[in-house]
């Protein structure tokens, strides 16, 4: 009787507890090592209470502090940057989200989606936020969809894909910006009170200034191997925004969309404003585990075939520009044979006839092959190539036009221009209005008349080299705010039918150089190009850079002839470390460096299983040093692949071994450097022997010299 009592007592005191808890659900998006924890506070509004290390015991849930609202609306009572800004029909800008329901369901292996709806208690505006969790991988991808059921349309004037909050005692933000042919540079900086803005406004080529994704080291500096790294990556085309945000409480809000600069977007009801992904991962051992989470999940999910490898190639951009016939060209492929590599690729300058692209000043836009220069047409290369067993790819830049050009001609109306003002030219071109289906349906056309022709193209290089400017849609009329977000949706819309069409058709995406570089564009894209600077000192930072985020499968490196103060092997190396291919004739190069191309081509591809698809541990790095390593370890740990380069040594510089990083402590590993000139040997200390993946982690190898501009390529098998 006694012991009914208390139950009966406890279940009356808890009551209250349990329909609060119920009320006030929490809901918990969350991958191997990383927690997002959000509830519902006794007002029905959604909190952030949580973002950092997974906690473990749901019991701890509780005590966690209330955090910030997740979703910030403009208008109500915060004081600083909000997510969304809406106008209601009735002139009303502001906007109350209350929690309605969210779900949660597993899609495949390890991958989960949590959707949280969110409504206004006011007007029928409904939010859902999208958390798509990659457990294994430690990244969460989010989205945002908006949509209402007022009589008119509502204007967006903002409409982030994420908002994240942070409580840490300091911030330190990690851009990488440049311009062409110096992307993706490296500084970092703390944040204080008061909003850091990194954005584009270019429209298209958007990337050329700055890249898509960020590294957020929190309490201390980023380092390679250890502390809290939020890295980000929005997936969005064209102008991105993403803004740091630190308030009089110390607190640091991200908010991470489409650039709503010149953008307001009337949503009429019933359709649904669907924001672009971002992508975040957090990492507890630096920068270099989130590049790993990074390329694993690029690999697995997101990458066109991630899965699969890459082919080399010759490209003849340097080494004809646009100087080249028929017969050059085939010459050219018979280098291609020699060299060893699996495709020719022709670059710009094969097309039009009324105004023949003999330079980047006309032609743009007209793509039938240049008579006298291709009498028999692209069809004999295809043919060419194929006797002779390598693959055949070709360069476009359907997206745009030069004002010299017959498509100009034709369709002055298919161009992105102020109707009233005189022109302005980039690079002598201009960029089709994408936001019009039927220039989407020209773009494509290019794809599709060429393989159409030409089945047997293995390959495109998908160029862009202008962004938008005196911005104005003949197509969009009164619609103009739309016309950024349009051209992108539309871009993608071709790009959709071009994958339908052709799934098995490799793409490289170039913009002028690494002018785009965003993981929604590498859904259509195995590679791109990440800059026009092939100098081997400047690449090593390049690729450093890009190499934060995208796997080397992803990263087009070619040999060339810039700098030829550093040698083939420096310049071979360091190539290597991306997605080999050559930009360069055979005549460049003297009988000894062209048997060492060769035979790189050759270790390229016996190393491919670590380069391509290994994990990559970055040991040294080219900033702040005059030397720098990276290694690649193949998934099992049975091999490996280091690179070491001295760039500019000091006299008498002490120099220390560097240690090894990602092995097997327990195999034992033969270390052997390959990759040298003919006739050369290695000088590198303990080469050929036997050590143990221990000593290699703890005490390391001696790679750097004193020589400038040398280069060491060093395997590492396990016995
Ligand atoms: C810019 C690219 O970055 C180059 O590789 C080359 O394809 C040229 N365009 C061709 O015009």
């Amino acid at each position: 009787m006694k012991l009914r009592l208390t139950l009966l007592f406890c279940l009356l005191v808890c009551l209250p507890g349990i329909l609060i808890a119920a009320d006030t659900p929490t809901i918990k998006i969350e991958t191997e090592n990383i927690s997002l924890i959000y509830r519902v506070g006794d007002n029905g509004r959604l909190y952030q209470h949580y973002l950092g290390r997974k906690l473990t015991y749901e019991s701890d849930l509780n005590h966690l502090p209330q955090g910030t609202e997740a979703y910030l609306t403009h208008g109500m009572e915060d004081y600083f940057e909000p997510a969304i800004q809406i106008l209601h029909n009735d002139g009303n800008p502001s906007l109350l989200l209350k929690y309605v329901t969210h779900s949660s369901s597993s899609l495949e292996g390890g991958v989960n989606e949590t959707i949280i709806t969110l409504q206004d208690d006011k007007y029928p505006v409904t939010i859902k936020l999208h958390y798509i969790s990659y457990d294994k991988e430690d990244i969460i991808k989010t989205f945002t969809e908006i949509s209402h059921r007022e009589k008119k349309p509502v204007i967006l004037s903002r409409y982030a894909s994420s908002m994240l909050h942070l409580n840490r005692a300091k911030y330190f933000l990690t851009e990488f910006a440049g311009d062409w042919a110096h992307e993706a540079n490296i500084t970092e900086q703390e944040l204080d009170f008061g909003k850091k803005v990194v954005d584009t406004k270019l429209g298209a080529r958007a990337n050329m200034f700055v890249s898509p994704f960020f590294q957020l080291a929190v309490d201390r500096k980023a380092e390679e191997n250890s502390g809290e790294v939020l890295v980000g990556n929005i997936g969005w085309t064209g102008n991105f925004q993403f803004t740091f945000e630190v308030d009089n409480k110390n607190e640091l809000r991200i908010i991470s969309g489409i650039n709503p600069y010149a953008s307001e977007y009337q949503l009429p009801a019933n359709e649904t404003f669907r924001t672009p992904d971002f992508y975040f991962t957090y990492s507890f051992e630096g920068r270099g585990q989130a590049s790993r989470n990074f390329h694993d999940w690029a690999r697995r999910y997101q990458l066109k075939d991630g899965d699969k490898t890459r082919m080399t190639l010759l490209n003849n951009w340097e080494a004809t520009y646009f100087d080249f016939n028929e017969d050059k060209l085939i010459g050219l492929m018979d280098e291609a044979v020699k060299l060893g590599v699996d495709m020719f690729l022709l670059d710009d300058g094969w097309f039009a006839n009324k105004y023949p692209r003999s330079g980047d000043h006309q032609g743009l836009g007209d793509w039938d092959e240049t008579k006298d220069k291709l009498p028999n047409g692209v069809g004999r290369l295809v043919e060419e190539a194929k006797k002779k067993g390598i693959k055949f790819g070709i360069w476009i830049e359907p997206e745009m036009v030069n004002p010299k050009s017959e498509l100009y001609e034709k369709h002055k109306d298919w161009v992105i221009h102020l109707p009233n003002r005189d022109e302005y030219y980039f690079r002598n071109q201009m960029v089709l209005d994408l936001s019009n289906p039927a220039v989407q349906d020209h773009v494509f056309g290019v794809v599709d008349k060429l393989m159409t022709n030409y089945p047997d193209i293995a390959f495109f290089k998908w160029d862009c080299n202008s962004p938008i400017t005196n911005i104005y849609s003949p197509y969009l009329k009164n619609k103009q705010s739309h016309l950024y977000i349009k051209h992108v949706r539309g871009l993608y819309n071709v790009l959709e039918r071009v994958k339908a069409k052709y799934p098995n058709l490799p793409m490289m995406l170039c913009a002028g150089g690494g002018g785009r570089s965003d993981y929604e564009a590498l859904k259509y894209f195995t590679e791109f190009w990440p800059s026009d600077n092939t100098d081997p000192i400047e690449r090593l930072f390049i690729q450093w850079g890009f190499s934060q985020i995208f796997p080397s499968k992803t990263l087009c490196a070619h040999v060339t002839t810039w700098n030829r103060s550093a040698s083939i092997k420096f310049r071979t190396d360091v190539a290597m470390m991306g997605k080999l291919g050559f930009d360069i004739k055979l005549e460049d190069m003297n009988g000894d460096e062209q048997q060492f191309c060769r035979q790189a081509v050759g270790h390229y591809n016996q190393l491919k299983p670590a380069i391509l698809e290994g994990d990559l541990y970055r040991l040294v790095s080219p900033y702040g040093s005059n030397h720098t390593s990276s290694m690649f370890v193949d998934k099992d740990k049975k091999s490996a692949v280091v690179f070491a380069f001295d760039i500019y040594p000091r006299y008498g510089e002490k120099l220390l071994p560097v240690r090894l990083q990602g092995l097997d402590r327990y195999k034992k590993y033969r270390v052997k450097e390959i990759n040298m000139m003919p006739g050369s040997g290695s000088s590198l200390q303990g080469n050929d022997q036997l050590f143990s993946g221990e000593y290699l982690m703890t005490v390391g190898l001696n790679m750097f010299t004193t020589q400038r501009l040398h280069s060491r390529v060093i395997e590492i098998v396990a016995q």
